[in-house]
């Protein structure tokens, strides 16, 4: 196994909302997982931060009934004793400037050490955190911050927040998480396309007809109402991770894996992303809800009826784009974008579609718009699939797809790291690669934003589909008007 915990220089990582879900369910659960695997520096520590005023032993009994719960490999007791003596836990009101003193106190700040401050809070709190942190010296150029999406609402308050944060910090100080881009088949996708000749010379308009990439999740909102219906699937999913992953599709080769060549390569594509017009955003997206429905044989409720979420609300839990892109690999491409809660199964995946040979020898089988495609999924299980038509056997012309299997948990044994425990080894190694830049997320909003407007104003409700489903009949007809399906409707 690799040991990199001589090249994980000691640190401090200070969890702002260290009470709240994402420390408790994610990054936890994560750090446990790097410290039991020993990627941990010994000298790693971790500050909790909250309001609620309780000492370390109430933080600990918390972290045990909430955490805990959350991790799925490599328990062991032992390894949870050791892993807890890293945890301290300071009662502090971010807003509060007169907290930090005790904060910065709290803090060694000798030799080599890192301080990393991950923002796990709402992100009207990034600004005040930053003056606060700026005014007892915590932005000195070995201290880290981590920011948690949602990055603003649309690109004039994400243009806030980054001014407010890069007032007090260089941009290579500031790490913008998408957990997407931690997922190892998303980095995986990087080598299949860069380290293999094979692809390559066919990663273009010659060669690919469509590409679709869907991230569907079979859970509903749960207890984030709140939050989610003032956000919506395309503020939630689709600015960040899908457009992510569409950027690490389409993207031209880097000229090596540093930080700025690789973002540099995913800026161009987000700039050349062809903006929406009005009557685009009528014909070229899909934005529904979910009704009640059953998901995996169990009644679910509507969004509607999900805790707080108000009556009437037009808040979209389902998006599906057509995107082009305007450049001279992809012009013509269609990306087909789409993630929805509460549908069928949940899967997230990539698919190439191959074009179609440009003579028939062989009858084609019914209802196959294309002969060969590439589907590397991401969840729930790590895949890639290349399909291909061959001839059935014996006294026939008839064909079938058939597919080659690449199954990474077959061909690796090596232990996997989730997405949050390499994303937060990268912070504390200072690796910058896997988190987006500023200019990045401009460009992003910038994309976005005619779409949001435009459902801000449509008096138009969204389309309903039925929980458990994979949408409203209109996702469908999307690419219906191109002649092709979703790959599951294949
Ligand atoms: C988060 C969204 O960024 O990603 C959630 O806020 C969503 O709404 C989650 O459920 C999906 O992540 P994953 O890794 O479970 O597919």
């Amino acid at each position: 196994m690799e040991n990199a915990s001589v090249h994980t220089p000691a640190f401090d990582m200070v969890l702002f909302g260290g009470t709240g879900d994402l420390v408790m369910r994610k990054l936890l659960p994560s750090l446990y997982q790097a410290h039991a695997a020993k990627l941990l520096n010994e000298q790693g520590r971790l500050l909790a931060l909250g309001r609620r005023d309780m000492d370390r032993a109430a933080y600990l009994a918390l972290v045990e009934k909430n955490s805990r719960i959350h991790i799925k490999e490599a328990y062991s007791d032992a390894d949870w004793q050791s892993f807890t003596d890293r945890i301290d836990y300071l009662q502090l009101d971010a807003a509060t400037a007169a907290h930090y003193p005790a904060l910065a106190a709290k803090l060694q700040h000798e030799g080599e050490r890192v301080t990393v401050c991950y923002l796990a809070t709402a992100p009207d709190l990034f600004e005040g955190i930053c003056d606060n942190l700026a005014a007892v010296g915590l932005n000195h150029e070995r201290v880290r911050v981590v920011l948690e999406k949602p990055l603003g609402h649309d690109l004039a308050s994400s243009h806030d927040i980054n001014q407010a944060v890069a007032r007090h910090f260089q941009e290579q100080q500031l790490y913008r998480i998408d957990h997407y881009l931690g997922k190892e088949s998303v980095q995986n996708l990087l080598s299949i396309r860069f380290a293999n000749a094979l692809f390559e010379p066919l990663w273009r308009r010659e060669w690919i007809h469509d590409v679709q990439i869907t991230i569907a999740e079979d859970l509903g909102v749960g207890t984030r109402g709140d939050f989610y219906d003032n956000t919506g699937a395309l503020r939630d999913m689709v600015q960040n991770h899908l457009l992510q992953l569409l950027c690490i599709v389409a993207m031209e080769p880097p000229a090596n894996l540093g930080a700025d060549a690789v973002r540099d390569e995913k800026l161009k594509v987000l700039k050349a992303l062809r903006p929406f017009t009005e009557q685009d955003v009528a014909g070229k997206t899909v934005r529904a809800q979910y009704k009640a429905g059953a998901v995996g044989g169990q009644p679910v409720v509507a969004y509607l009826q999900e805790q707080g979420i108000p009556a009437g609300s037009q808040t979209e839990t389902f998006v599906a784009i057509k995107a082009e892109i305007d450049n001279w690999r992809w012009a013509g491409v269609p990306f087909f974008l789409r993630t929805g809660k509460r549908m069928q199964e949940r899967v997230a995946e990539i698919v190439i579609n191959f074009r179609d040979v440009p003579h028939h020898l062989f009858p084609s089988p019914l209802g196959l718009n294309t002969a060969n495609r590439l589907v590397i999924r991401l969840q729930p299980e790590e895949s890639i699939r290349l399909y291909f038509l061959a001839k059935e056997p014996g006294d026939t012309q008839r064909l079938q797809p058939v597919h080659l299997n690449l199954d990474f948990h077959e061909s690796f044994k090596a232990r996997r790291a989730d997405a949050y425990e390499r994303l937060l080894l990268d912070v504390i190694r200072g690796k910058l690669a896997l988190f987006m830049r500023r200019d990045e997320l401009v460009e992003a909003w910038r994309w976005v934003e005619p779409i949001m407007n435009n459902w801000a104003r449509t008096t138009t409700p969204p389309k309903q589909y039925t929980a458990g489903t994979w949408g409203p009949a209109a996702s469908s007809a999307l690419l219906s008007r191109d002649g092709i399906s979703w790959h599951e409707e294949c």
